[in-house]
This record gives C-alpha cells, structure tokens and sequence, in this order.
C-alpha cells in the first residue's frame, strides 16, 4: 500500500491514542498482539485513534514467546497495567485474578474486552453493574464459539425481534470426539486421545467432555435471548462421556446424528411462561441444520418470531479466529472512546422464570433390552400411556441366533420431563425390562 493513501485512511487518527493493555498472551493474547501490530493502519482508520499497546501481563516473563511479541511490554504487574490503559483485553482465563483485574479496569473508567466464559457465567452481574457504574464498556464476543459473531446478533441485530429458541453446538472439542465417534467408529476413549493429539483437547478434558465450557457459553446466550440473567448454575449439564460408538451406529441407522447441544427455549404461554436452559447429548435428525456441523467447527442456530431461523457457522477456538473476535470488540470500544457511545448495557428487564423439568417439555429416546415374549410390549407401551408420555415411534432389533431377549428403541412425543423421568424409572422396575441401555433427548425438526 502507497504512503498516501496510508495517510489518507488515518487521517485524524494519528493524532488521537487509546491505550491498550493485554492481561495474558498465551493462545489468543499473542495472536492479538500480531493482529494490533500488523494491522496497526486498518485498525486506526477503523477506530479513528491508534491503539497504543502498552504492555502485556503474563505469568513469567522470561518465557519463550512468538517473535512479534515485543519483550520489553512483558509485565507481571498485571494491577498497574490496568491502571494505565483506556481498553483493558482479558485473556487470562478462569475467575481469579481475571475478575479482580476486570473490576479494578471498569472501576477505573477503562472498557474491557474479554473472553472469559467462565467468568461471566460465574459474575456476568457484577461485570456489568461496574461497567454501567463507570460508563465503560464491556465486550465479550470471543466467550462463544469463537470467531462466530452471535453475541453481537442476539445483543445489537436482534435486539428488535423476539428469540424463542437457540440451539448451539459452543464447544469444538466434543463436536471433534462425537463426529469422529460418527464417522470412523472410533470409542470416545480413542476420539478424546486423538483430540488432545491434534491440541483440540486439553491434558484435563473435563470442561469440555462433561459439559461445563458449553454450560457457561449456554448462561450466556441465554441471558442475551431472553433479556433474563441466567448463570451457570442455572444450566442443567450432561456431558458425552457415556456415548458409545453403538449408540452412534443406531442413531445414524435410524436417521440421526448424536451433537452436544447448550439448548435454551422460551417455553409457552400457558401458566409455565419461562425459559428452559440447558446442556446434553442428544440425537437430531439428519438433515438439521446442525447435524452438518463437522469436525471442531462451531454453530449456533437461533429461531425468533419474525427473523424465523438464522444460522451462524465457524471456527469456534483456536488463536487466530479468536483473536478476530477480541479485535472487532477493540474497534469497537476504541471508537466509543474517541467518538463517544457505549456498548449495549445488560439487558435484563424480562426476567423470565427458569422453569422446573416439570414445565419443561422434551422428547425422547429409550432403548431398552426386554425378554423376548407375548405381552413384554404391551407393559412397556402402558407404562408410557399411564404416565401420559405418548410413543412416536417403535423399533426392534431381530435378537440374535438362539437370544431370548430384544432391543427396542422408543421414541416419545414432546412430554413433560418429569413424566418422561417417571416413565423410565418404572421401565427399570418393569421384570420384562432386562435393562434400560440408553436415554437421550431428541432435538431439532
Ligand atoms: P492460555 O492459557 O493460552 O493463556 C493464558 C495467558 O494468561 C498466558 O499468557 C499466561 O501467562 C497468562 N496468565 C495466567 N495467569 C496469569 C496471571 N495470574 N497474571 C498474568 N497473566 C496470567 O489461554 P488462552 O489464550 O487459550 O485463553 C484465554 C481466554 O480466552 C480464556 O478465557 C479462554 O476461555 C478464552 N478463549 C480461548 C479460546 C481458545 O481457543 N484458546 C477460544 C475462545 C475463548 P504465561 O504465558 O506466562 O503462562
Ligand atoms: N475448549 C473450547 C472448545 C474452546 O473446545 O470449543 C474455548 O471455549
């Protein structure tokens, strides 16, 4: 690019600065560092000031770094950075010091950038409150999945419509295991060990194969949906650990692929107006949008009253196509700073109630191992209809050369929970029922 028209697209900007302090430059902090140096002119024409970075805090600073990242802003001092930026980017990770350093930067006056789900899963009230006390922002887009930009689509695009549903595949790392489950047969103990091969997965798994990392990403989205606060232990989670490649084999024969779904619905008019918010395995048809997401992409599917159904599709992690989503909060946040305005404040005027299994509808998928003999289905069938669970759908496996017991697979219509709980605690009871082998939501149209 010519010098002129360099000059030209920061005209104005070079005189104005916005400070910018990094807490942590690891994965994505070091990505961010290359993106705020490489395209330093872009990203002054864009947010009408240059961005100044003017330090880093890690851990240890004598630790090897990418070649881009200037040693001499290396800090531990991560306190009195803060205390000199305008824009503070959070990406340390986990509550403590994060949500000290947060607090400590909007209480100063200074907009912070994060993408730290744990955290405002685990505090988002009070981040926000601190950010309205000081008339700082507070962005937050790399907290779910990723690069894909949908906590700006529910917070700002879809602020005029009314969401009643989104369903979400937020975590990259189970989507990886289960598609290699689905595709190759591999068992989930050989898929994690090729996730964390590959530097999907990390040594400790446990956030992202028992649920917890897409919990926190499912607090969020719900909170945005529905204008309702909504934390993490508000989200009832499952994780995929006790999927087998069997269960992935039927439910490709029987036209579904098995995803980790975060799933938060508005749910009825009728006495039960709430919202129900949650994170599982469960079964969706085929040709659902969702079903097609492979590999350790993310995608968040959200349905609303007058938009009808929106998709949003992309790398959910990974230091780069975080980084982007860091970088169009720093934009945006630098921008306020020189030309005035603010990001969204929390919107929770709503206040929807999280609704009891009870008042919350779901169906789903028993498969059951039964004595093969007259009458065996007939006491399965009635101890549906007694608990007011009507059956979609029944399928039974031939049993095997000289076998006296059968497999059968049921699927439910949309039921209470609790009345579908029921249902399978008195199949267990059931002589005929040899064993309950499986239960698991069914989702998606
Ligand atoms: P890393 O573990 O790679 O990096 C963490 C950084 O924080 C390191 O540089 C570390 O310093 C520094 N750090 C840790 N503790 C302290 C401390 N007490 N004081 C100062 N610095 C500290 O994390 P990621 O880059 O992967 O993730 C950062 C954030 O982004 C997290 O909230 C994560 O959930 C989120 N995120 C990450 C994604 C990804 O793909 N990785 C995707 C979406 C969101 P040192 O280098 O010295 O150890
Ligand atoms: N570990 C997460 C995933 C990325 O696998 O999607 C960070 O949220």
């Amino acid at each position: 690019m010519s010098a002129a028209r360099t000059e030209d697209r920061t005209a104005g900007a070079e005189d104005r600065t916005v400070r910018v302090a990094l807490l942590g430059c690891g994965t994505v902090g070091s990505q961010v560092v290359r993106l705020l140096r490489e395209h330093a002119d872009d990203l002054a024409a864009r947010s009408g000031a240059r961005l100044d970075l003017v330090g880093i805090a890690v851990r240890d600073t004598a630790a090897d770094r990418e070649p881009w990242v200037p040693r001499e802003l290396l800090s531990d001092d991560a306190q009195g950075l803060v205390r000199r930026a305008d824009v503070v980017i959070e990406l340390v990770g986990g509550i403590e010091p994060a949500r000290t350093l947060v607090l400590a930067a909007l209480g100063a006056g200074a907009s912070v950038v994060t993408g730290n789900k744990a955290l405002l899963a685990a505090h988002g009230p009070e981040l926000h409150a601190a950010a309205e006390a000081s008339g700082a922002d507070l962005y937050y887009e790399a907290a779910v999945a990723g690069a894909v930009p949908v906590v700006y689509a529910l917070r700002e695009s879809m602020a005029g419509d009314n969401v009643t549903a989104v369903l979400g595949i937020v975590n990259g790392t189970t989507n990886f295991i289960l598609d290699e489950m689905a595709t190759r047969g591999l068992g989930f103990d050989e898929a994690l060990a090729l996730a964390q091969e590959l530097g999907y997965a990390e040594a400790d798994p446990t956030a992202d194969v028992d649920g917890h990392d897409a919990a926190a990403k499912a607090a969020i989205l719900a909170s945005l949906a529905f204008h309702t606060r909504v934390g993490i232990d508000d989200v009832p989670v499952a994780g995929i650990r006790s999927v087998t490649a069997q269960d992935m084999a039927e439910a490709r024969d029987a036209g579904y692929v098995i995803k980790l779904l975060a799933v938060a619905r508005r749910v009825g008019d009728d006495g039960a107006r709430g919202i129900s918010v949650r994170v599982h395995p469960a079964l969706l048809p085929a040709t659902h949008p969702l079903a097609a997401v492979r590999g350790a992409f993310n995608a968040v599917v959200v349905e609303s009253e007058a938009a009808g159904r929106l998709m949003f599709y992309g790398q959910g992690a990974g230091g780069a196509p975080t980084a982007s989503a860091v970088m169009g909060d720093v934009v945006a946040a630098a921008a306020h700073r020189v030309g005035g305005g603010n990001a969204p404040r929390e919107s929770v005027y709503a206040q929807l109630p999280l609704l009891a299994p009870e008042q919350t509808p779901a169906r789903t998928q028993v498969q059951l191992l039964l004595a093969d003999q007259p009458g065996t289905l007939a006491a399965v069938a009635g101890i549906y209809g007694a608990n007011g669970v009507s059956i979609e759908s029944v399928r039974q496996s031939r049993p095997a050369e000289g076998e006296s017991q059968a497999r059968i697979t049921i699927v439910s219509h949309e039921a209470n929970e609790a009345a579908l709980a029921r249902t399978v605690e008195q199949l267990a009871e059931e002589p005929r029922v040899r064993e309950v082998l499986s239960v698991m939501r069914v989702e998606g149209e």
